[in-house]
């Protein structure tokens, strides 16, 4: 089947998060169960600056500014056929994708993903100058939701699904925002896009798509609840029919521990003593030292916002690391109150913890590896893909019970362990005491034989894109032969 890919991020094109993980290994599995896949984006400049981009003859296309024109290339060390939606005066800009270099949201990002809606919607229907017809449009997140809003009713529209990485972020504008990206009035209705007077692009595809996906089995239950519903649960609760959960995979050339280009060696966590190199190469590169006695080291990458527990992070660390119980690495960037926070804890155990705030993958590779334990006390996390690499890198993960944490970390209670499954631990409220009793039953395990049993289970669980990849092929045929006008 053709499937065209429509996301605001893709690895290693542009990457804020797990959606760029997603987006830059998901359509390459598809095709490799033999679909022809292509993938669409923002020309910003740090993607027109990798690779090789052909500018193509792009008609006008409704809707969008004079000039807008579509380039094509491929995904850098693969085949894979993207497109660039090349608008300069909206995607020419220095920041990242959503946001200045200040950190606040750009003030047109609803003409920007207005503009990037229109042009995915014209070449769903062939109206971008290709001679190509998709079968599928596979959006992502709100950035592409006014996609299945645009491409409803028309007689040869292709399928469309929606697949929702985080409802928390919903696209949310004024009123006028309609006029200003020339919707149609009929939009305007709490059964269309209105969203409590305002306009919200998410609920383009939640309303309109013909099949809305998460990335997890349990959060796709989870969003039909008040508490992890933003608002929308009810409107996921009617289309209940069409929503299901497919949990996402990991990219396992790229996170692979026998073979990880960003590390010095290659490493079998299963062996103690490569782990301790690990340890130590880690421990040299964020100036901590690495005693063969000293207390674990806990490990934590991420947005430094609410939904990641950040706050939980920082009350529950504070009395292990002075009483010399833990040590600790942390990589993050996001609000800053919490960068400040975990810099300021940085600087009162400065042996015991070491915090750098910003991007950076090659540490974000030596932590996985390198951390005898790994954090992620999420309030919510639609799938969250870390706590799937410390698994992969013998770095058992202690996460809340939610979302695709759930669905992926096996609690080392006795039972579990007793019946050889566990692979990591759970910890059931969002709170600092839930937190603080897991983190205690960790250290408990640390360095009993049972700990190898962990990460033995760990390394061996298959968290490759297969089995995800062939349930998002079954879903696209489920509705492409249907008719969906
Ligand atoms: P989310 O998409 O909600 O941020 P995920 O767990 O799905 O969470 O994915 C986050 C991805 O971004 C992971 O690949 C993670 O390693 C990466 N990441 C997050 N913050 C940083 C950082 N500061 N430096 C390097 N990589 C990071
Ligand atoms: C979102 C979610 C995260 C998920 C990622 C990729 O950013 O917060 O849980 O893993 O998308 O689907």
């Amino acid at each position: 089947m053709r499937i065209l890919f429509a996301s605001s991020e893709a690895h290693p094109l542009i990457k804020t998060g797990g959606l760029a993980d997603v987006s830059g290994s998901l359509p390459a599995a598809l095709a490799a169960l033999g679909h022809d896949v292509r993938l669409i984006l923002p020309a910003y400049p740090a993607v027109r600056r990798q690779g090789r981009w052909q500018p193509l003859n792009t008609p006008a296309i409704d809707g969008a500014p004079t000039g807008t024109k579509l380039l094509s290339g491929t995904l850098p060390g693969t085949r894979l056929r993207v497109y660039l939606v090349d608008a300069p005066p909206y995607f020419e800009r220095a920041g990242d994708p959503y946001r200045a270099p200040d950190g606040r949201d750009w003030q047109d990002n609803h003409l920007r993903f207005g503009l990037f809606g229109r042009v995915i919607a014209a070449l769903g229907l062939n109206q971008a100058g290709l001679r190509w017809r998709p079968d599928v449009v596979h959006c992502n997140d709100w950035q592409t939701g006014l996609v299945p809003a645009l491409l409803q009713g028309h007689p040869e529209r292709p399928a469309t699904v929606f697949t929702i990485h985080n409802l928390a972020y919903q696209g949310l504008f004024p009123a006028e925002t309609l006029q200003a990206l020339d919707l149609p009035e009929a939009l305007w209705r709490p059964e269309a896009l209105e969203f409590y007077g305002q306009l919200s692009f998410i609920k383009g595809g939640l309303v309109f798509a013909d099949r809305i996906t998460t990335v997890s089995p349990t959060y796709a239950r989870e969003i039909r609840t008040p508490r992890f519903g933003y608002g929308l649960d009810g409107l996921l609760e009617h289309r209940a029919a069409v929503l299901s959960g497919i949990l996402n995979g990991i990219d396992d050339d790229i996170w692979n521990p026998h073979g990880d280009r960003h590390l010095p060696a290659s490493c079998d966590p299963t062996e103690v003593a490569a782990r301790r190199r690990c340890r130590a190469q880690l421990c040299a590169t964020v100036g901590l030292d690495d005693a063969p006695d000293a207390p674990p080291l806990l490990g934590h990458i991420g947005r430094l916002v609410e939904q990641k527990g950040t706050d939980l992070i920082l009350a529950a660390l504070e009395p292990l690391l002075a009483q010399g119980r833990v040590r600790a690495v942390i990589l993050g960037s996001g609000e800053r109150r919490f960068e400040q926070a975990l810099t300021a804890m940085a600087g009162r155990h400065p042996e015991r913890l070491a915090v750098r705030v910003g991007y950076d993958e090659t540490l974000a590779h030596h932590i996985e590896a390198g951390a005898d334990a790994f954090l992620m006390p999420s309030r919510f996390e639609p799938c969250g893909l870390n706590q799937m690499y410390s698994l992969r890198y013998g770095t058992p993960p202690l996460a809340h019970r939610t979302g695709g944490l759930a669905d992926t970390v096996v609690d080392a209670s006795p039972d579990n362990l007793a019946a050889g499954i566990a692979n990591g631990f759970l910890f059931d409220t969002p709170s600092v005491k839930a937190f603080e009793h897991g983190l205690g039953r960790l250290l408990e395990l640390w360095g009993t034989p049972a700990w190898e049993t962990l990460i033995r289970v760990g390394t061996q669980t298959d968290f490759s894109w297969t089995h995800s990849a062939q349930q998002y092929s079954n879903l696209y045929k489920s509705i492409s032969y249907q008719g969906h006008a």
